[in-house]
């Protein structure tokens, strides 16, 4: 028996026991001889409309050459009369010709040759490559809030299989999961700041890679700043508060004064600008300045004013205090020599209306080796204020009776008659002498702790102790004390023409 009618024999018999007829070849059996061939096993890949010859040929003559597509027959070379498939071809040195190639061509072909040394089955394939496309769900825009979850899905074809990538503003990044051609990224959304443009990105090695992609709008609550949060002014004067607000969708904006909405109209009108954001993905964030101008001050229109924003989102609110009491004192770093016994302040603050007092509050700090909680009372000093010519006021006091090679911090306020200013910065100082100074900073960032309670709790008059000095500054400071006094009055002056 040949080889051939071997296993013809041995389908046949599967054939009975499954109760279903095969095709004739035995592939595993076969395949085994195909070291008979010249040609060798191929998977040409290839492209869309090309033309295929998949080679056939043996080192001997053959008989006869048939070829299957998987199960099909497609040519037999002993039945020339039957014609062949749409664009399939036999050549008579055996090899199989697709012209026109589909996507639909891609698959394992079968050369069989038979020839005197026997049956012999050689496997080839087409893949046709196929340039990927990609689709995004959701896809254009879509809007979300902060806090929301959501995916974006991606679904890419393409032969051989396309790989999906992401990228968010241009940058890559890693998607969740990822089930054959369709791959999902779920983003949480945690700030405003993941708006931008997400994209899918599909590539395969065939042609170019194709993109899909998404706008995420990101909604949020109004973000309202206050550029000014205590606006001084003086009755009679033209006031402008000021508040700005983002969001998306755009806010709108209501003014109250002590809880009550300001009544516009002669009084108190309101603009509106738009700020330019020049964030390209952020351009459906409404940034908007809005202005409250009251024309002419009067008495009820001092105190608090609110700033409501409201969009879809949330409601968020900002205070502005108009008020016509000094602004906070502010010391300057005073370069003279110090005394181990006192120390010589110098401080400057504005008011429009006449500053009648200040007060002054000061402490001896613990050093390095206390630990910082146990700490002294206040001692509260009632100073005089003198009348200058402008609204600048610019005060030198010296602190008399002092602990030598010792730290103490001060602050100061003043009143006119409209009312008290807020504390100045805590501004600390060492009386002369050996000390082991504590890390901070000349101007203290610890207003935090400088509370209401302390003053209520902690003053203690004590001003017996020391014996004060004072010297008033009508624009005689000397030394360098007065230049930068001046410098610092032109600075209030521009200030003052912002504020009328
Ligand atoms: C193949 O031909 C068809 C019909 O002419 C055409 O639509 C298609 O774009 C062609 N494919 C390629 C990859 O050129
Ligand atoms: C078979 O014949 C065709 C047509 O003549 C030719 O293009 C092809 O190169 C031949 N194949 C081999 C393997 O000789
Ligand atoms: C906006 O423009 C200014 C000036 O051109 C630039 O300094 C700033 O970084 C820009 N901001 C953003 C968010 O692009
Ligand atoms: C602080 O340290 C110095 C020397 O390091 C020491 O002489 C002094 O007694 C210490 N003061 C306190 C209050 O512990
Ligand atoms: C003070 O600052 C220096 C340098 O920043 C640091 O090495 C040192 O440990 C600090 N001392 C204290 C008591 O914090
Ligand atoms: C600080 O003030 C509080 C409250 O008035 C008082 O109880 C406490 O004794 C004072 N401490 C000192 C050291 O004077």
């Amino acid at each position: 028996m040949t080889p051939h009618m071997c296993s013809v024999v041995r389908c046949l018999l599967a054939a009975l026991i499954l109760g279903q007829v095969q095709a004739e070849l035995d592939f595993n059996n076969d395949l085994e001889n195909s070291q008979k061939f010249k040609s060798i096993p191929t998977t040409v890949k290839t492209y869309e409309n090309d033309t295929v010859q998949l080679p056939c040929t043996l080192n001997t003559p053959f008989r006869y050459v048939r070829w299957h597509r998987d199960d099909v027959a497609l040519v037999d070379s002993r039945h020339p009369e039957l014609p062949p498939p749409d664009r399939i071809m036999l050549w008579p040195n055996g090899s199989l010709q697709v012209a026109n190639v589909q996507s639909s061509d891609t698959g394992d072909y079968y050369c069989e040759m038979n020839s005197d040394s026997g049956h012999v089955v050689q496997q080839h394939a087409i893949e046709v490559q196929l340039a990927p496309q990609v689709l995004i769900e959701p896809s254009d825009l879509t809007e979300q809030r902060i806090g929301a979850i959501f995916e974006v899905v991606c679904e890419a074809q393409g032969v051989p299989q396309p790989v999906i990538t992401w990228r968010l503003n241009g940058n890559v990044i890693q998607p969740q999961s990822n089930t054959g051609n369709r791959q999902s990224l779920i983003l949480e959304i945690k700030s405003r700041n993941q708006a931008g443009l997400i994209e899918c990105v599909a590539s395969n090695g065939v042609g170019e890679p194709a993109v899909a992609n998404v706008y995420l709008h990101v909604l949020f609550s109004p973000e309202v700043s206050i550029p000014q949060p205590v606006v001084y002014t003086k009755l009679g004067s033209r006031a402008h508060l000021e508040c700005i607000v983002e969001a998306a969708p755009a806010a709108t904006v209501k003014w109250f004064h002590h809880g009550l909405p300001v009544a516009l109209g002669a009084h108190s009108t309101t603009h509106e600008s738009e700020l330019q954001t020049n964030r390209s993905v952020d351009h459906y964030v409404n940034a908007v300045r809005h202005m409250l101008v009251v024309k002419s001050v009067r008495n009820a229109d001092m105190g608090q004013y609110e700033c409501r924003a409201s969009n879809q989102i949330s409601v968020k609110s900002g205070s502005v205090e108009l008020t016509g009491r000094p602004m906070p004192c502010l010391f300057k770093i005073n370069p003279g020599t110090q005394s181990s016994t006192s120390h010589v302040l110098v401080w400057q603050t504005e008011s429009l209306l006449p500053i009648m007092e200040f007060k002054l509050k000061f402490r001896q700090i613990p050093s390095n080796n206390v630990t910082r909680q146990v700490r002294t009372n206040w001692t509260e000093l009632t100073i005089p204020a003198q009348a200058t010519n402008g609204l600048i006021y610019i005060t030198t006091y010296t602190l008399h009776g002092l602990q030598p090679a010792s730290l103490y911090e001060v602050s100061v306020l003043a009143r006119n008659s409209f009312g008290w200013s807020d504390n100045s910065k805590i501004v600390r100082f060492a009386t002369g002498g050996e000390v082991e100074l504590p890390n901070y900073s000349t101007e203290s960032e610890l207003q935090d702790d400088f509370t209401e309670e302390d003053f209520h709790n902690e003053i203690t008059q004590r001003s017996e102790v020391l014996s004060a000095s004072m010297m008033f500054n009508s624009g005689s400071v000397n030394g360098r004390g007065g230049i930068s006094a001046f410098i610092y009055s032109l600075c209030l002056i521009n200030i003052l023409r912002l504020i009328s």
